[in-house]
This record gives structure tokens, C-alpha cells and sequence, in this order.
């Protein structure tokens, strides 16, 4: 039986590059003050079709979309921030205190032609900001971001920002859009044709060779800033250039989800090939109102982790293999049976241990010790268990001690602690 195209099995091999990044994120979001949310990977359609956007490739290609036994429209999430808005909403939060800051860990689902770093199931590490206008907000999410990647050891990744307008500026400039997508009418492909009558700002991230070079000259949101606008974002990029936060001004920039307001960001890397955002984010103070909440303004970003990880492993450095603390080489019945007392009390003491079932012969266990790259090795043969010592061996250094058998736990914690 094979795994579905695009899903994959992230195996034991390089989980503790995922568990690195795991460790770092939930400590800066811990002391950054976000608290953990975990959101379910089913939600109505609905929740994602009206706060993604109907006219986006998610919501028209990439969802996993089905009807369950009652016939409700079903979807497995293809991103977070919807859910988070959700749950905000439904369970009033806002009435208690209306700043609020969520993480949330977890896979996301999206029928994307597979390729390197992009898969139709990922993850992401998202975060989210809620009741805070001020720009402070962005500024501490991209600082953020961008110490999680200074303390991954990350050097080539950019930060690209934009802002995107509000509702007050945002007529103008689609009207400056539309006028350019009349006249370039004839040369655009049948979906920017489309998007023009629906949802002209997707025309912008349309990959067609022909649509890029007749919207080469296109219009951007940034031209037409409202006064407030263009305060926010100023305040943004003074901001983060004092914390000595490094970024480009990028126009081009619209992200492919419609719910984004003013400051809009990702973060892009050379050495993931066309798959170059690690993480995006931006504004969305419109989407708590739209999805039934009061008019509370929020922001938030989402890391692709499994790009991030592609990213590490590009790095030339030492691969953080497991090893065992101790191997016991169990020969007879009794010995097994005292060996596998012995191992679970090891466990207990945080001494990674393991012992072999099998009735193997002492070279045999020897080899397999060998194998899992055991620091020690303790031998209870027949002899040893008869004479009730056992024999404690340091792989690197090949010294032995003989432990008496009553005194196995102690002295063994003892002995591999100290050479810890
Ligand atoms: P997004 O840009 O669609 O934004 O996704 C965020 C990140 O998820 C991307 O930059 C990328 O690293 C990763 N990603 C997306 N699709 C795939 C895929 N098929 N395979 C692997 N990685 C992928 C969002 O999802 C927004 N919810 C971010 C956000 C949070 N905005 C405000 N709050």
C-alpha cells in the first residue's frame, strides 16, 4: 500500500530537526507572550470559502472539499488563521479581554501540484495577534520571525513587505487596476480574464508568462495610500530598521489570500528553488467583523514547516543523531527477566536503555550495541548472573567495572551521569 500523492511520512531520521524548531518557536512564543490554541482540522467550508476568498486558487482548486453522511460541505483546513478567527468569535473572547495572542502548531491540507516544498499536506506554525491597531503589532510579529530564524543558525532569508490599503484606499487603486486590465484585455489568459470582473487583485499573482509582462507596469496598492495608510507603514519600516531588522519594500507583493489589510509580509529564501516563502503573514482588521465578531483589528503569520526544515538541512551542520545511553546483553531466562526490570527502572531515570529479547549470542548483541551506537554495555551472562555481578563497559573508552547485582540501578545512573 502506498501514502497519498503530495502527503508524506516524516520519519525518525531528521525529526529532531523538526523538534528543534518546535522547541525554539514555543519558547519565543512563550516569552513573547502567545498562548497556545489547538483548533480542529475539520471545519464547514463555509468558515474557509468566505474569509480566504472565494476567487483565490484555494478556495477554487486546492481545497479537500466533501459532504459527510448528512450532507454538510466539509474542509480539511488549508490554513489556520480562518479557524483561529472562528474559535475567537464563537467563544466571545473578545468580551473578557479583546488582545489576545495565539500559536498554533499543525498540519494544513492544499491540492497544490506536488513538488519540493510543496506538499498537499504541510504544516505551519502560525500566529496570531488580535485587538492591536498599532504597527507595533507587525513590527514585533516580523522581529519575531525574524529571531526564530537568527537563533536557527538562518542567514539567506529576506524579509519582504508591503502594504496593501484599507477600504478607504483601496477603490483607487482598483480602479487604476481595472483600467489597466481593459486595455491589456486581449492579452491576459482566460482566469485573469475571469478575476478581472471577480477579484482583480488576484490578476497580480498570476504566474502566466503573458500576464506578467502586460501587467509588468501594473498599478500597486502603495501608490495609493491613504494618509493613515501611509503613516501605519512608515511607523512599520522605521520601526523595524531601529531594531535592526533587515527588509526589502517588495510592491509586488499581495499574498494569495483576499482578507489582508495594510501591512502585508513574507519571508522568501533563494534555497528552496520556486518554492521560495518560508513564511507569510499580514493584516486581516476587516475578517473578525466579516465572520460575525465585533470590528477588532488582527494580525498574523504562518511559517511553512516543512519548508523551514528543507531549509536546515541545506546547512552544513553535524546531524543530531539519537544515541542509547545503554545496552544490556541479556544471556538466559533470568538474566532477560532481570534485564528488562533493570531497563525499565533506567527508563524511569532518564538513562535511554534498551534490551535485546531475542536469545541472541553475546557476539551477536555485541554487533547490535555496535549498531545503535550504545555509550555503555552491560553484560549479564549465565556466569555473571550465577556469581549475581554483571559487567558495565564504556564503548569509547573500553574500561569494564564489575557491578554487583543488587546494585545495577544505582551504580549504573551513577557511573553514566558522571560522564554525561
Ligand atoms: P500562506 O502564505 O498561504 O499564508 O502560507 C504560509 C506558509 O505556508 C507559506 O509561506 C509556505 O511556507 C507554507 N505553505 C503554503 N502552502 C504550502 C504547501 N502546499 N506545501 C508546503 N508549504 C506550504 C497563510 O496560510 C496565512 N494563514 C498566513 C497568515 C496567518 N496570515 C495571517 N495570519
Amino acid at each position: 500500500m502506498q501514502i497519498i500523492r503530495g502527503f508524506r511520512d516524516i520519519l525518525p531520521d531528521n525529526i529532531w530537526i523538526w523538534q528543534k524548531i518546535e522547541r525554539e518557536a514555543v519558547k519565543l512564543f512563550k516569552d513573547f507572550g502567545f498562548n497556545e490554541i489547538r483548533l480542529p482540522i475539520l471545519e464547514k467550508t463555509e468558515v474557509f470559502a468566505r474569509s480566504i476568498g472565494e476567487v483565490t486558487d484555494i478556495v477554487e482548486k486546492e481545497m479537500y472539499t466533501f459532504p459527510d453522511r448528512k450532507g454538510d460541505k466539509l474542509t480539511l483546513r488549508p490554513e489556520a488563521t480562518a479557524s483561529m478567527v472562528r474559535s475567537y468569535v464563537q467563544h466571545k473572547m473578545y468580551a473578557s479581554d479583546p488582545i489576545r495572542k495565539f500559536f498554533t502548531i499543525g498540519p494544513m491540507f492544499r491540492r497544490e501540484r506536488p513538488q519540493k516544498g510543496r506538499y498537499r499536506q504541510f504544516y505551519q506554525i502560525d500566529a496570531e495577534i488580535f485587538g492591536i491597531a498599532a504597527p507595533y503589532a507587525d513590527t514585533s510579529l516580523i522581529f519575531l520571525l525574524n529571531e526564530l530564524f537568527k537563533r536557527l543558525g538562518l542567514k539567506d532569508l529576506t524579509a519582504h513587505i508591503n502594504s496593501l490599503g484599507c477600504p478607504d484606499c483601496r477603490p483607487d487603486f482598483q480602479k487604476a487596476l481595472l483600467d489597466l486590465l481593459e486595455s491589456k484585455k486581449d492579452e491576459l489568459c482566460v482566469n485573469c480574464l475571469r478575476r478581472k470582473d471577480t477579484n482583480p487583485l488576484r490578476t497580480l499573482d498570476c504566474k502566466a508568462p503573458q500576464c506578467r509582462a502586460a501587467l509588468k507596469d501594473a498599478p500597486s496598492t502603495i501608490d495609493f495610500l491613504c494618509d493613515e495608510c501611509k503613516e501605519h507603514f512608515a511607523i512599520v519600516k522605521k520601526t523595524l530598521r531601529q531594531q535592526g531588522v533587515e527588509f526589502i519594500e517588495d510592491k509586488t507583493l499581495v499574498r494569495g489570500l483576499d482578507y489582508y489589510t495594510r501591512t502585508a509580509f513574507e519571508i522568501q529564501t533563494r534555497s528552496l528553488g520556486a518554492q521560495s516563502a518560508v513564511a507569510g503573514g499580514g493584516r486581516y482588521d476587516l475578517l473578525v467583523k466579516e465572520m460575525g465578531g465585533p470590528d477588532i483589528p488582527a494580525i498574523g503569520f504562518a511559517i511553512g514547516f516543512d519548508r523551514l526544515v528543507e531549509v536546515m538541512e541545506t546547512l552544513d551542520k553535524k546531524v543530531e543523531k539519537e544515541t542509547l545511553d545503554l545496552f544490556i546483553i541479556a544471556i538466559g531466562k533470568p538474566a532477560v527477566k532481570a534485564g528488562y526490570l533493570w531497563s525499565t527502572n533506567l527508563n524511569l531515570q532518564g538513562i535511554r536503555t534498551e534490551v535485546d529479547y531475542r536469545g541472541k549470542s553475546l557476539k551477536a548483541l555485541m554487533k547490535r550495541a555496535d549498531k545503535l551506537s550504545a555509550r555503555y554495555v552491560l553484560i549479564a551472562g549465565e556466569k555473571e548472573i550465577k556469581e549475581k555481578t554483571c559487567i558495565l563497559r564504556n564503548m569509547e573508552t573500553r574500561e569494564q567495572v564489575v557491578i554487583e547485582s543488587d546494585k545495577i540501578v544505582q551504580e549504573t545512573i551513577k557511573i553514566i551521569k558522571n560522564n554525561n
